[in-house]
C-alpha cells in the first residue's frame, strides 16, 4: 500500500492499494470523523461495490445514506447536481457529516461540486473506481458539471479530505474504460516523466493484470499531479500543463455529444497538438513518432473526423479561453511541454496543422 500526501489549501492523504475498500470505513472514521456518510454513486458501480462500502462505513459507526444516478457523462449536469443537493437536505446532512464519492470521474466531479456547494462546503472523500479517476480526476480538487454550451462550465476548486484508491476495483472495468484511463497515464509521461513514458511500452498495462506494476504507475501519476497542483492549485500557470490534449479533446467530446469518452478525446487531442507542434517548429519528429506509437499501442485514436473549423468553434466554448487568446499546451519533447497563447483567430489554422499527417 502507498500513501501520498497532497499539500494544497487542504492537506490530505491518498492511499493506494489492493483490497482496501473494506477498510475504508475505519480509515475515514480516523481521518475525517462525522456521523452520517452520504454515498454518491452511479447505477453500475452501485451494483458492484456500494454494499461493501456501506458495510465498512456502518461497521465504523456511520449512519449511511445513498444517492444513485444513471451512469455516464449525460448525468454530469445541473439537474443531477440539484437533485443531489436536495437529497442532502432531505437527509438533513450537516457540516459535520461527510459525502463519499464512489465511482469514476463523473461521480467524483458531481459529488465533489455538490459537496463544495451544500452549506458552503461539506467534507468529501473520493473513492475512484475507474483508472482515469484513480490517476487524474480524484486528485487535485477540480469539481464541475457540464452545461449545454460546454464541458465543466460550472464548478469549483474543492479538495477532498482523503482519496482511497483500491486498485482491485479496476478489474471489473470494460476494456474500453481501462484504455480510456491509459490515455491520461500516457499524458503524464508526455508532460513530465520520460521514465514513466518508456515503462508503458512493456509490459503493456492491462485490465486483466491488476498488480504492483499498475499500482506503481498509478502512484507515479498521482505524485506528478500532486506536485503540479501543490505549485498551482488554482490553475494560473503550471497546472495548465495537465490540460495537454484537453482543449481539442473537450471540443471532440462536445461535438460527439459525449459519445467519445474523455480519455479517447484526450488521446486525439494529444495527437493533434503534437502534430501541430512539429509543424510549428516547436517539437521534433521523434517525439511525434513516440506519442503516436504509444497511443496506437494502447489502441487509442489519433485522428478525428471533425474538421478544423468546427473544432475551433467548439474549442472557444471551453472555459480555457482567455479573452482574445486561448492557452494551448504543446509537447517539445517527451517529458517537456510548453504553454503557448494562441490568438483565437489563429486557432483553426493551428488545429488544421494538427489534423494533417506530417
Ligand atoms: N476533476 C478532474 O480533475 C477531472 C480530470 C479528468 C477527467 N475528469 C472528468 O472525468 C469524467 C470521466 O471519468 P470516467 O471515465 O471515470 O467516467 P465515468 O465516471 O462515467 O465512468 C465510466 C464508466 O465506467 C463505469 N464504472 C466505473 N467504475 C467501474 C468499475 N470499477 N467497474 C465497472 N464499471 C465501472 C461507470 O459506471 C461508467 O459507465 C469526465 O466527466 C471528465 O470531465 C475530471
Amino acid at each position: 500500500m502507498k500513501k501520498i500526501t497532497v499539500k494544497t489549501s487542504k492537506t490530505y492523504d491518498i492511499i493506494i492499494g489492493a483490497g482496501i475498500l473494506d477498510e475504508a470505513g475505519s480509515f475515514i472514521k480516523q481521518t475525517v470523523g462525522g456521523q452520517t456518510a452520504a454515498i454518491i454513486t452511479d447505477d453500475n458501480v452501485s451494483v458492484l461495490y456500494e454494499k461493501r462500502l456501506a458495510d465498512t462505513l456502518a461497521k465504523n459507526g456511520y449512519h449511511v445514506v445513498r444517492y444513485v444516478f444513471p451512469h455516464g457523462e449525460s448525468s454530469k449536469n445541473t439537474e443531477t447536481f440539484l437533485s443531489i443537493l436536495n437529497f442532502f437536505a432531505q437527509e438533513k446532512l450537516s457540516r459535520s457529516d461527510i459525502v463519499v464519492a464512489l465511482g469514476g470521474g463523473v461521480t467524483g466531479d458531481l459529488a465533489g461540486f455538490a459537496a463544495a456547494c451544500y452549506m458552503r462546503g461539506i467534507r468529501f472523500i473520493q473513492i475512484p473506481t475507474t483508472l482515469l479517476a484513480a490517476v487524474d480526476s480524484s486528485v487535485g480538487g477540480k469539481t464541475a458539471v457540464n452545461l449545454n454550451a460546454g464541458k465543466n462550465l460550472v464548478g469549483a476548486f474543492y479538495q477532498p479530505c482523503a482519496v482511497i484508491c483500491d486498485i482491485s476495483l479496476l478489474s471489473t472495468l470494460s476494456e474500453e474504460s481501462f484504455r480510456d484511463g491509459c490515455a491520461e497515464i500516457i499524458k503524464y509521461g508526455v508532460i513530465a516523466d520520460r521514465v514513466l513514458f518508456e515503462s508503458l511500452k512493456t509490459p503493456i498495462l492491462s485490465r486483466s493484470d491488476i498488480n504492483s506494476n499498475l499500482e506503481n504507475i498509478i502512484a507515479r501519476c498521482v505524485e506528478i499531479k500532486r506536485d503540479i497542483v501543490a505549485e498551482d492549485e488554482f490553475e494560473n500557470g503550471a497546472r495548465k500543463l495537465l490540460n495537454l490534449g484537453h482543449t481539442v479533446g473537450h471540443a471532440i467530446e462536445l461535438l460527439s455529444e459525449y459519445r467519445v469518452f474523455h480519455g479517447y478525446a484526450v488521446a486525439m487531442g494529444m495527437a493533434i497538438v503534437t502534430r501541430a507542434a512539429v509543424r510549428m517548429g516547436m517539437c521534433n519528429n521523434d517525439c511525434l513518432t513516440d506519442v503516436i506509437q504509444m497511443l496506437r499501442l494502447y489502441n487509442l485514436p489519433i485522428n478525428t473526423d471533425f474538421g478544423a473549423e468546427i473544432l475551433a468553434s467548439a474549442c472557444l466554448s471551453d472555459k480555457k479561453r482567455d479573452g482574445g487568446e486561448i492557452t494551448m499546451i504543446f509537447p517539445t519533447e517527451i517529458s517537456k511541454c510548453i504553454l503557448k497563447k494562441i490568438p483565437v483567430t489563429e486557432l483553426e489554422t493551428v488545429i488544421k496543422l494538427g489534423l494533417e499527417e506530417v
